[in-house]
């Protein structure tokens, strides 16, 4: 990767944009700690930024970040093992509010996922959104000036940064990855900015999706929206003269740091615990591990749990789901909607089926280290990935690589772009509760061999199209570029 990225930039320097940062320091009980946040794409990015050093750009969000940064906002990561710099980007309350809350987690997020949650536009957090664009896009030209450099920016709240960026740093090569599902011109067409964002993304000289698919929505909206001339043979967009890329590169886990970590004695003791706590000593565990987001399914799938009970009382007493949701965006009204949903389910079905210390459903609504998350991959019968719309799902990929052991069925949402990889998964249909119920009961019942057979396969994919080759395929782009 280093060799590869050396090559490739010839000296120029490489630097990672994203909203969400890879770490986020906060006090706790007086105590001053690194969290890891529950996103995908800051998790995937942070094995990458190691093995390439550079800069990461990000919005500096945790209650002591500033404690640990110097006056440039700038800071050595990770914590253990210091191999490259963040630079965090401060923003006052209303920009958070009008940027992050507003324009891109109220109107962008559920624009471009269909999970039946209407988009909110207002202008005020647009133009909050493009005051913040401005923000990066400040700091970034500070960082590289009129040199040549590789720019890679990262998802929906920063779609205007790639255009600012040529305007101001004409030199610099720059791609944007879009982590979520790119949606039909019928579905775009409703957003009262739609030129705009099209015509910043435009800015890029390479954009990134998960799947084919997307980048096919993507092309058919800019033939929609903008004087632009597609060049579908190319995948490409030509735009006021200039040429974008339209790319798919699923995004992956780094499989052998997870391989390893989830095979550590740490893990196997942490099993031991969480068996004698939650009570879980002879039973059959599934998991589901989620942002408490509308877009991952959670009621759907306890629905589909409460169906199964009804259907298989043969498993009362001996089987219990364990859902982990780590709170997110608890601001935006849906969310807090979300929440309130998962805990009147929870305590329905658990009373219900429950009896006497036996509850079905336990229920984890906080933010867990990656001990605890690998002891439940490893603990798991199955787990359980439901969403309704997602443009990767990691989860999916790491509860496969966390699997050393080749145990443990995988049951994903034919609407993730996971599903299009990982096909010895049993692909459900998060909407067909019924169906679903069925399909618990099948994984439950899986025998032994089909179970390592298919999970063999499973990490075969994972080990091989890990997060070092979606980075590697990006950067080879990227160098090829003119
Ligand atoms: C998705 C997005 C990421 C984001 C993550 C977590 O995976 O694509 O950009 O970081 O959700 O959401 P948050 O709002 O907490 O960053």
């Amino acid at each position: 990767m280093q060799q590869l990225i050396r090559r490739t930039l010839r000296g120029r320097k490489f630097i990672v944009v994203s909203n969400r940062e890879p770490y986020i320091h906060t006090r706790r009980d007086g105590r001053l700690e690194a969290l890891r946040p529950a996103s995908g794409m800051a998790l995937a990015l942070d094995p990458v930024m190691q093995a390439t050093g550079g800069l990461w750009v990000a919005h500096g969000s945790g209650d002591a970040d500033r404690e640990v940064a110097d006056g440039r906002g700038c800071l050595r990561l990770p914590p253990e093992k210091p191999s490259y710099t963040l630079k965090r980007v401060w923003l006052s309350k209303q920009q958070e509010e009008g940027y992050y809350y507003g324009f891109a987690n109220s109107a962008l997020w559920p624009l471009c996922h269909i999970a039946y949650r209407r988009p909110v536009f207002r202008q005020r957090d647009w133009e909050r959104y493009q005051e913040v664009n401005q923000l990066f896009a400040d700091a970034v030209a500070e960082e590289i000036g009129p040199e040549p450099a590789f720019v890679f920016v990262q998802d929906y709240h920063l779609a205007l940064l790639p255009r600012l960026l040529k305007e101001r740093c004409p030199r610099a090569t720059v791609a944007l990855f879009w982590h979520i599902p790119w949606p039909n011109p019928e579905v775009f067409r409703i957003c009262p900015w739609k030129t705009d964002l099209l015509h910043g993304l435009l800015g890029s000289d390479i954009l990134g999706f998960h799947i084919r698919y997307h980048c096919n929505n993507f092309i058919d909206t800019v033939d929609r929206e903008l004087e632009a001339r597609p060049d579908r043979e190319m995948t490409a967009i030509v735009y006021r003269g200039e040429t974008t890329k339209i790319r798919s590169f699923p995004i992956s886990v780094d499989f052998e740091a997870i391989d390893r970590e989830a095979g550590r004695r740490a893990v196997r003791l942490r099993m031991q615990e969480l068996r004698d706590q939650l009570g879980l000593q002879s039973q059959l565990v599934g998991v589901g591990i989620d942002r408490a987001d509308y877009t991952k399914g959670i009621p759907e799938r306890l629905r589909a749990l409460d169906r199964f009970l009804d259907l298989y009382p043969d498993y009362h007493g001996r089987f219990a789901f364990v859902q982990v949701a780590v709170p997110s965006r608890l601001h935006v009204e849906e969310y807090r909607r979300l929440n309130e949903e998962v805990d009147a389910l929870v305590e329905e079905i658990n009373w219900k089926h429950g009896a006497g210390a036996w509850k079905p459903i336990v229920y984890i609504n906080r933010h867990l280290d990656p001990v605890h998350l690998y002891a439940l991959y490893r603990l798991a019968r199955f787990c359980l990935v439901s969403s309704l719309h997602d443009g990767m799902n990691l989860v999916a990929k790491e509860f496969v690589a966390a699997r050393g052991d080749d145990g443990g069925v995988l049951l994903l949402s034919q609407f993730t772009g996971a599903a299009r990889e990982l096909r010895e998964a049993i692909v459900i249909n998060p909407y067909a509760i019924d169906c679903l119920a069925e399909q618990i009961a099948q994984a439950l019942a899986m025998d032994e061999r089909e179970m390592r057979t298919r999970m063999r396969r499973l990490r075969e994919t994972v080990r091989e199209r890990n997060v070092y080759k979606w980075a590697a395929d990006i950067i080879r782009k990227l160098g090829k570029l003119p």
